[in-house]
């Protein structure tokens, strides 16, 4: 029973949420909700990307896996998975669970992307922990941060700031809302920021970085990404680290010679810009004692 009626909040709350991520005051769409996100621009912009990287049989399969993916996940065997994290809500009366992200919205990301999946805190903790820097030289960029959970568990160290970089604007709104609301005596960063753009189109800040990727993106827009970033390091050399959660695509960071893992576990990897080893690289002045 008590078990019943704490669903039965939780859902009341989920949807006050996604309205206020969704409309505003007035009970307007917001101009930056779903309906006016071309979901077709994003979709193409993908296709386009794959068929280059993969050619056009290869794309086909991967949209089709991608649907299957998502179907599979609605079974009622999978609801534990899609629960099985609202712990961290309750106690910080956030919202980040997938457990209540609208089916069109998860489609939409199967579609032009990846699904959204929160951050598990331990295995962030666990990440953290192997970073060689002190937190106040560092700014946090999470590249497809969803509902910012990550953001949120950045803040509990002293980073400089926190970026977070999500391209479907309900998530976006909803890691607003909850950066607006998360607060505790554990936060030592208060520079929190969710950025609703494609990652694609992100420019990195020419700041030292640790760049956290959660499984982000198919991989023709993960090769993309980390082309992107290699142009940003060569122009603009800095101290930079690359946290890889969940490294289904690990071949292709660790093809990147300009990195070199430094720890790691099956669940995750940790690199390290190779420039990082010169500390009398034009552009770590700033940070001299690193
Ligand atoms: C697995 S979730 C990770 C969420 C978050 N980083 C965390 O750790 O809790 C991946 C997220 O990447 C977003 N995403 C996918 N492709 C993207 C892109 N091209 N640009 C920005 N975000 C993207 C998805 O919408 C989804 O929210």
């Amino acid at each position: 029973m008590l078990h019943c009626n704490f669903h039965d909040l939780q859902e009341r709350c989920f949807q006050e949420n996604i309205l206020a991520a969704t409309t505003t005051s007035e009970g307007r769409e917001r101009p930056d909700s779903p309906a006016a996100f071309s979901a077709g621009r994003a979709f193409w912009r993908l296709i386009r990307d794959s068929i280059r990287h993969y050619g056009v049989m290869r794309t086909l399969r991967e949209v089709v896996s991608a649907i299957y993916r998502l179907l599979r996940d609605r079974l009622p065997d999978r609801r534990r998975t899609r629960y099985g994290d609202l712990d961290f809500d309750f106690e910080r009366n956030v919202d980040t669970t997938r457990a209540n992200v609208r089916f069109r919205t998860q489609l939409m990301a199967a579609l032009t992307g990846h699904e959204y999946f929160a951050t598990d805190p331990w295995l962030f903790q666990q990440i953290v922990r192997a970073l060689p820097i002190q937190f106040e030289d560092f700014t946090f960029i999470d590249l497809g941060s969803g509902k910012g959970r990550s953001l949120m568990l950045a803040s509990d160290y002293p980073f400089r700031r926190i970026v977070g970089v999500e391209y479907l604007p309900e998530l976006h709104r909803v890691a607003e809302l909850n950066i607006e609301r998360y607060s505790g005596e554990s936060q030592k960063c208060g520079r929190i920021e969710s950025v609703c753009q494609d990652a694609r189109d992100f420019e990195f800040p020419a700041e030292p970085t640790v760049l956290y990727l959660f499984n982000p993106f198919p991989e023709p827009v993960f090769a993309l990404v980390l082309e992107k970033l290699k142009e940003s390091l060569e122009k603009r050399p800095r101290p930079f680290y690359v946290a890889y959660r969940y490294p289904e695509y690990a071949h292709l960071v660790g093809g990147c010679e300009w990195l070199e893992k430094i720890a790691g576990t099956e669940q995750w990897l940790l690199y390290s810009y190779r420039e990082n080893r010169n500390p009398e690289h034009k552009g770590f002045e700033s940070v001299s004692r690193h």
